[in-house]
């Protein structure tokens, strides 16, 4: 019989000099989505993809039919996070639409069970912690998930304000991490940009996501460079 120590991902996360910066399409415009992504495409590590059921938010996003035009599109990580209250109905058609990873919320309860389904299926497996649920509910989950992705916001619409409790969090994510001597990657999400990147960087932070202070300027590709450069000063 397979456990999950056996089927757990040997694929290291850590890219490059150690920052992942994973821009939210989200925040891109729906309407261009090739070209969104096609500015991000020489900058960015990964792509995250928000998908969100109406339910387990107050909002209603994308599913894997759009995941499989972004594999289209890019060869980059997709990484999902799946802000929904039946996730594992789904993660069949996810790994299918060529997701790299899912995240599921562990607020939703059956996390072992979800982890297993997973790693069954290939994917990554991400584990997502809402700012008001004890970080330490995580804890028993470490060895057995490749990321916690720390929710710096309430999760349900991009732009909001980042709530700075996140980084004594992460900072806590970490100690417990460095304790058990595992290589759990931590990803940070909503309202990261310049100013707190470095912060969330020192505490352990590696993986970053970014909607508004990526897609809402300009130059997306330069403003995921600005970020992994904020992150390392
Ligand atoms: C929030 C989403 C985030 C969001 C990030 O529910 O999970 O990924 O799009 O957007 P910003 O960076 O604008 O907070
Ligand atoms: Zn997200």
């Amino acid at each position: 019989m397979q456990t999950n120590e056996m089927i757990r991902s040997k694929e290291p996360y850590l890219v490059g000099n150690g920052v992942i910066v994973a821009p939210s399409i989200l925040s891109a415009d729906f309407g261009n989505l090739d070209q969104s992504i096609a500015t991000i495409e020489d900058h960015a590590d990964w792509v995250h993809v928000d998908v969100m059921d109406g339910h387990f938010v107050p909002n209603l996003t994308i599913g894997p039919p759009v995941v499989r035009s972004f594999r289209d599109h890019t060869d980059k990580f997709l990484d999902c996070h799946l802000m929904m209250t039946n996730p594992g109905d789904f993660f069949e058609a996810f790994q299918q639409a060529g997701a790299n990873n899912c995240t599921f919320h562990i607020e939703i309860g059956n996390t072992g069970d979800l982890i297993t389904q997973l790693r069954m299926l290939g994917l990554g497996v991400g584990l997502a912690v809402n700012p008001e649920t004890p970080i330490e509910s995580a804890f028993e989950y470490l060895d057995l998930v490749d990321l916690v992705l720390v929710m710096s916001v309430h999760p349900g619409f991009g732009g909001q304000k980042f709530i700075e409790d996140a980084i004594d969090r992460v900072k806590m994510l970490q100690t417990e991490i460095e304790s058990r001597s595992v290589s759990t990657l931590i990803e940070v999400d909503g309202g990261v940009g310049i100013s707190n990147v470095a912060k969330l960087y020192k505490v352990g932070a590696r993986a970053f996501v970014a909607g508004s202070a990526i897609f809402g300027t300009e130059d997306p590709g330069n403003a995921c460079d600005r970020l992994r450069s904020a992150a390392l000063a």
